[in-house]
């Protein structure tokens, strides 16, 4: 049995930076499972499917076979064969694995490939329901979040430096509804796990957060 890290939290967080530096730091595999409900999203939005579709998201995903691999320790999604990971993280993407993620079946889909990467290796994983679902049993939780306004703000300078044009108060918006969309779903919810240490990153530095969490691991 590996060593687990579960780190869950909402959009915009910073879990993927955090949970990067930690797995560096520690030797640890970094398993981005939002990228993979993102690379299933794009095999929908590939075939034209609408998010409200969910017979066809249904049908789609049964056909969709979602691989991970490491390719310079960074983790590279495949769909049918195809590396999707350079599509991984634009809006209309998140948007619809947002809306996706609570059909139960796509849920099925990607689980036994988190439960199963977990198993042999060390991993600090990050997503929504790791804690409280995916790895139950994880040596150490921490549930990472930050204040809307905080999370829009890092999310509105990340795409001004990639040089994209955006509204902050769009993003503020986009965030708070994908809040509502991940918490209130029935199944596996965004939702603080019993036993998770809650890190609230909204005054701490990038590096004070990656020591709190080393702080917790072996
Ligand atoms: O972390 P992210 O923004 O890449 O995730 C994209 C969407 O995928 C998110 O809005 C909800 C869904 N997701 C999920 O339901 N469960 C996870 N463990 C990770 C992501």
């Amino acid at each position: 049995m590996g060593y687990n890290v579960a780190v869950d939290g909402p959009a915009g967080a910073g879990k993927s930076t955090i949970a990067k530096l930690v797995a560096k730091k520690k030797g640890y595999i970094y398993v981005d499972t939002g990228a993979m409900y993102r690379g299933l999203a794009i095999h929908f939005l590939d075939h034209g499917i609408k998010a409200g579709d969910t017979e066809k998201i249904i049908e789609a995903a049964e056909h969709a076979d979602v691989t991970i691999r490491y390719e310079d320790g960074m983790q590279q999604v495949y769909v049918n064969g195809e590396n999707v990971t350079a599509r991984l993280r634009s809006e209309e993407v998140g948007r619809m694995a947002s809306a996706t993620s609570p059909i139960p079946e796509v849920r099925a889909k990607l689980l036994e490939l988190q439960k199963s990467l977990a198993r042999e290796q060390d991993v600090i994983m990050d997503g929504r329901d790791i804690g409280t679902c995916v790895l139950p049993d994880a040596d150490v939780k921490i549930f990472l979040t930050a204040s809307v306004e905080k999370r829009a703000k890092r999310r509105y300078d990340e795409l001004v430096e990639k040089g994209e044009q955006c509204d902050l108060k769009t993003i503020e918006e986009d965030i708070r509804k994908r809040d509502e969309q991940d918490s209130t779903r029935e199944l596996a919810p965004l939702r603080q796990a019993e036993d998770a240490h809650l890190v609230d990153s909204s005054d701490m530095t990038i590096q004070e957060v990656v020591d709190a969490i080393i702080a917790m691991c072996r």
